[in-house]
């Protein structure tokens, strides 16, 4: 097996999903095993996070391999002057892999061009998540048994969200229809939507969180409005409470319906949802740590069975 990085979902093709899949069902059954001995991982976040970095130093833990890194970039030489190459080309003579977090769009593509082992994207500005998207489609392949042909509802903030972008790229091949709902200044870029037409995927785009694109979807992906991604805060106080999920609201929603959350959340989901055997977020953070330990390793050339 080769080393390599995960930059971008694109990286992966349909039968790499598959195969991720696949060992995150593994991993999901024994999440304890000493695959990574004498393999030190480094996570480099330079924006906030909780679950991202957390579940992959619990996957890591778990495999018997040791961890270093920060959580707070203020506190490295960044706050000196030294460059993104500088900081990769250090870590990387320390770490056989380096997971990365950063605000800039590309800034793990750059690092993986420098870095001398395999670069993990743990989230790049408003671009990719694609650790994020392999859990996500975990837990929609877990809930509902298939991939194939389902109908996903997402909502919130699609135009900088980095979870959304990746979703849509990864589900892509799996022939879903995406109701796409977002207030005017957050709809989903035009590029996405170029995508999904050349790829033949069926879509719809609301404004209106309305009882129709709950009611038809087998995936209701809820996200949050992101304070952090916008320049002018008064834009942010005109649309960040513009769609809250209430319980009622799943009255007649599909049996089968299961309600997907990136996290963390603030307002979009009531506090009662969570109540109910349709919300799924909790389980799909916890997800998260079974497929980082599968990509992990598949970055690592490491062979599971
Ligand atoms: N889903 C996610 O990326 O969460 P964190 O920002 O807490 O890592």
């Amino acid at each position: 097996m080769n080393k390599r990085s995960l930059v971008s979902i694109t990286d992966y093709q349909k039968e790499d999903i598959l195969r991720i899949l696949k060992l995150t069902e593994k991993f999901d059954k024994d999440p304890n095993r000493d695959l990574l001995k004498g393999k030190v991982c480094a996570t480099l976040f330079f924006e906030p996070s909780t679950r991202t970095r957390l579940s992959f130093e619990t996957a890591v833990n778990r495999l018997g391999g040791r961890v270093i890194g920060f959580s707070d970039a203020s506190t490295t030489s960044s706050t000196k002057g030294e460059t993104l190459k500088d900081t990769i080309l250090m870590v990387s003579n320390y770490a056989d892999l380096v997971i990365m977090r950063h605000h800039l769009e590309g800034a793990a593509r750059y690092a993986s061009e420098v870095s001398g082992v395999p670069v993990i994207n743990a989230g790049d500005g408003a671009n990719q998540h694609p650790t994020q998207t392999m859990l996500d489609i975990y837990s929609i392949y877990k809930t509902q048994g298939t991939l194939e042909n389902l109908t996903i509802t997402i909502v919130g903030d699609l135009k900088y969200g980095r979870t959304v972008h990746s979703l849509i790229i990864g589900m892509s091949h799996f022939n879903p229809t995406f109701n796409f709902v977002a207030p005017e200044e957050l709809m989903l870029p035009d590029t996405y939507k170029v995508f999904c037409d050349k790829q033949g995927i069926k879509y719809t785009e609301h404004t209106d969180f309305s009882p129709e694109v709950i009611d038809n979807a087998d995936i209701l992906y809820m996200t949050r409005v992101q304070r952090e991604r916008f320049t002018d805060l008064m834009e942010y106080e005109k649309v960040k409470n513009v769609y809250i999920l209430k319980k009622s609201m799943l009255d007649n929603s599909r049996d089968n319906l299961r309600i997907l959350h990136p996290l963390p959340r603030v307002n979009e989901i009531q506090q009662n949802v969570d109540d109910s055997p349709k919300a799924y977020y909790f389980e799909q953070a916890k997800n998260g740590m079974f497929t980082r330990q599968a990509i992990i390793c598949d970055s690592l050339g490491i062979n599971v069975d």
